[in-house]
């Protein structure tokens, strides 16, 4: 390895993206998107400085941000998330501009992150790591599902670091707009199949009153019902105040949340929800957030149903954007299905990798 000077320092996260101290917090969301562009060869996935903030002043979990200087300039972050009610586990993230690779910044700022997971003493490290396509042996997913290079840059760092693969995630984009009679017709087949007991509700912007206490119970089981396979990742509790406070704190960032949910209409209860977070400006890609149905609800067609009946309201409330970009498990069919049918292809794959602490291995 070449030596090539470079420091490690800790980011305060600024207050708002104007503060006299945001520098270092924007140069280290700028690393970030030029990490993501190299690793999905787009510029799609790019969230704005601005756009980020929020999750970072979110004051239910803990955050750590660590940045690499090297030459006067930032080359590499790293980062630690961790929920405040659960103390085991915390999700990391380490990344370096391409053209500075291979000089021990990722290595050094791997060991800060984890330096600073073993002292708020969690032993459970996630990584999710987008791996490009590769030629050569793949390392397949323990779920039977999925596959990264094993060639591959972060798939030797991570190997060598010690953690281990648990599931492949794939990135799908739907190239909009979608033709509206088709939806329109996919919608009353998925209704027909759901029944009587079943209605749709969208709207754009926050959560009704009325659908808070509903939210927070979806929100909830959110978190632990998406397949996490060996990850085993945590439940995070939501509650009205918390959605409310989270809604407060995004409600700086230029993007519109647009809901649709699914009562059912014997108990007046929500039983499902799927939301899309679409940016200001019409040139970019809209994220599909959460999207659940409660297991007693499932096989009614009802995420098919949320989904077709969101994407209309996209369509026709905020018309123009390119694409729709959303990741699944590789193992998570039925979430699959439901995207294929509507027309979302595969755009790239993220291995979700593990290390767990141990007496042994706490270097
Ligand atoms: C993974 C990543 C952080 C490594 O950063 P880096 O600064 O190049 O890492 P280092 O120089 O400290 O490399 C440490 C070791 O990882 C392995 N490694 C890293 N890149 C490699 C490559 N291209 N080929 C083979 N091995 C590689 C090697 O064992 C290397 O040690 P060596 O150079 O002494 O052989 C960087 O490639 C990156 O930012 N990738 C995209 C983001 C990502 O996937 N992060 C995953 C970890 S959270």
């Amino acid at each position: 390895m070449t030596t090539v000077a470079f420091t490690i320092s800790p980011v305060r996260i600024p207050a708002s993206i104007d503060s006299a101290d945001a520098a270092d917090f924007i140069a280290a969301i700028e690393v970030r998107n030029a990490v993501e562009t190299h690793s999905y060869g787009t510029d799609e996935l790019n969230f704005s400085p601005a756009e980020m903030l929020p999750r970072w002043l979110d004051s239910h979990k803990r955050h750590w941000m660590f940045v690499a200087w090297m030459g006067g300039r930032i080359v590499g972050r790293g980062s630690i998330d961790a929920l405040l009610e659960e103390p085991e586990t915390c999700w990391l993230d380490v990344r370096v501009l391409p053209e500075c690779r291979r000089l021990g910044v990722g290595t050094a700022l791997a060991e800060c992150v984890e330096a600073a997971a073993r002292e708020d003493g969690r032993t459970k490290l996630i990584v999710y790591a987008v791996s490009a396509p590769g030629a050569g042996p793949q390392l397949h997913s323990p779920t039977g599902f999925g596959s990264v290079p094993q060639q591959n840059p972060e798939v030797r760092f991570l190997l060598g670091r010690g953690y281990r693969l648990e599931q492949v995630e794939r990135g799908s984009r739907l190239a909009l707009p979608v033709d509206e009679a088709d939806l329109v017709g996919l919608l009353a087949a998925s209704a027909t199949a759901a029944g009587p007991d079943y209605r749709l509700h969208s709207w754009s912007g926050r959560i009704p009153a009325r659908w808070l206490a509903d939210m927070a119970v979806l929100y909830t089981a959110m978190s632990t019902e998406e397949p996490s396979a060996g990850l085993e990742e945590p439940e995070s509790v939501w509650t009205p105040e918390r959605i409310t406070q989270t809604e407060e704190l995004e409600a700086v960032n230029g993007r519109t949340s647009l809901f649709t949910v699914v009562e059912n209409l014997p108990t007046g209860r929500l039983c499902g929800l799927t939301m899309f977070s679409v940016p200001a400006e019409t040139t970019r890609v809209v994220s599909q957030e959460d999207t659940l149905v409660m297991p007693a609800h499932r096989g009614h067609r009802l995420g098919t149903s949320m989904k077709i009946g969101n994407l209309l309201q996209l369509q026709r409330d905020l018309p123009g954007h390119p694409a729709i970009a959303t990741f699944n498990a590789e193992e998570n069919r039925p979430m699959l299905d439901v995207n294929e049918a509507v027309g979302f292809r595969p755009m790239g794959y993220e291995g979700a990798w593990k290390k767990v602490l141990t007496a042994r291995n706490l270097r």
